[in-house]
């Protein structure tokens, strides 16, 4: 979701009322999601390098998810949503971990869409986690070096119960991952468009999708394998 500080600025506001107009992509895109069908969405709202912005800016952020958390939690319930935060929560204020815990309890057993929200996350340090994780099963010796595949490290990830994402999207006009989920899109479509996430709604989010259902996704086949296979299914 890139683009909010610039969306502000273009504007002459502040680089936080980018972040307030982000909520309402935000809310724009979930509930499209769910009218759509789609099962799973994971919104990158915080990275673990977004700390080292002013503490002013920082501040506004959590407030936001807070009070996002606390408006929305109805609709989300409404709509089937689930929500689940990924990322370490450990550095989040003890009210906001509390708030996110309660949110993802109460939406447990909603099964139209999950809605994944990184937050503190950095797909580097998913990977190292990972990585303890197994270090660790090795040392206790519930698990030999040998079995380490690449299901193994899939399962130790943030979100192993869900499919790699089909299509990464990324507004602002940058084009690189900035360390989203990088083990996760090793196969994902990426669609880039110089839209800010303010101004990222339904349409936009319609003609990515649109994009998506275009190409064709060979998983390392050659195009006539998968006409051959689509033949036979
Ligand atoms: C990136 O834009 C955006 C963020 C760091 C924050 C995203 C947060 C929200 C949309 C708020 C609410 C989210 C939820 C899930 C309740 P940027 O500030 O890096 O923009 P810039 O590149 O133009 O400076």
């Amino acid at each position: 979701m890139d683009g909010n500080g610039r969306w502000a600025r273009q504007r002459n506001l502040p680089r936080t009322a980018g972040h307030r107009a982000g909520v309402r992509s935000v809310r724009a895109v979930v509930e499209e999601s769910v009218r759509l069908g789609i099962r799973a969405l994971t919104l990158f709202a915080f990275s673990s390098e977004n700390w080292r912005r002013p503490r002013s800016e920082v501040g506004v952020l959590m407030e936001l998810f807070m009070s996002t958390l606390r408006a929305e939690l109805r609709r989300m319930a409404e709509n089937g949503v689930r929500l689940r935060i990924i990322g370490d929560r450990a550095a989040f204020p003890e009210k906001l971990q509390q708030r996110i815990a309660e949110a993802e309890e109460i939406t447990y057993g909603n099964d139209r869409l999950v809605l994944q929200v990184a937050a503190n996350y950095g797909g580097r340090w998913d990977l190292a986690a990972a990585a303890r994780r197994l270090a660790t099963e090795v040392a206790a010796g519930t698990l030999t070096a040998e079995a380490i595949d690449e299901a193994a490290v899939t399962a130790r990830l943030a979100f192993a119960d869900l499919p790699d994402p089909d299509l990464f999207i990324r507004t602002g006009g940058e084009q690189r991952l900035s360390n989203f989920l990088l083990w996760q899109c090793a196969y994902s479509e990426l669609y880039f468009t110089a839209l800010m996430w303010p101004d990222f709604g339904v349409d936009a989010y319609r003609l990515a999708l649109e994009d998506f259902a275009r190409r064709q996704r060979r998983f390392g086949l050659t195009g006539e394998q998968l006409r051959a296979e689509s033949e036979t299914d």
